[in-house]
């Protein structure tokens, strides 16, 4: 299995972004896994700016998700999810069906183990590890789903 496998300072961030951004397509959800101050928001910010997005990206904490008009090859929306807030409860309710299957949309989920068992199958998955304070460790497998 190939495997996106990259070392970066937030310096290099852009072009981890742009092969990040290589490897995903329309109607995909990516899941961000990584530890508070992992870069998850910072790398979704980076691959936004990719696409051409110029306004201001925060992070969704307090609001679940946020959405970005694009026009990027097919993708006309992303939808950045953060659920660390979302308690098991509001986990099981979690109401899917406006996530999946939309297939001009880029669906990017911060803490998505908060939901793992409702994640559709072919969700692809990325992990931040935290190397020092100002690097960072990206792995992303390629040319395969990881999940199931
Ligand atoms: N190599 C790096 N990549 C991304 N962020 C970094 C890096 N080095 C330091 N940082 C800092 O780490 C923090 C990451 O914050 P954030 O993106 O909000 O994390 P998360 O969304 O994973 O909680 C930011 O303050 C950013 O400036
Ligand atoms: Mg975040």
């Amino acid at each position: 299995m190939s495997m996106l496998d990259i070392e970066f300072t937030e310096s290099k961030i852009s072009s981890v972004a742009a092969k990040l951004l290589k490897e995903l397509k329309a109607g995909d959800i990516l899941a961000l896994k990584g530890q508070l101050a992992a870069g998850k928001t910072t790398l979704t910010r980076a691959i936004l700016e990719k696409m051409g997005y110029t306004g201001r990206v925060s992070s969704p904490t307090f609001v679940l998700e946020r959405r970005y008009r694009v026009d990027y090859k097919k993708i006309t929306e992303v939808i950045h999810l953060d659920l660390y807030r979302l308690n098991t409860t509001e986990a099981k309710k979690f109401d899917w069906s406006e996530y999946l299957d939309q297939k001009d949309k880029l669906v990017i989920i911060e803490w998505p183990d908060r939901v793992e068992e409702l994640l559709p199958k072919d969700t692809k998955e990325a992990t931040i590890d935290i190397h020092d304070q100002q690097v960072r460790h990206l792995r992303f497998p390629t040319n395969s789903t990881t999940r199931h």
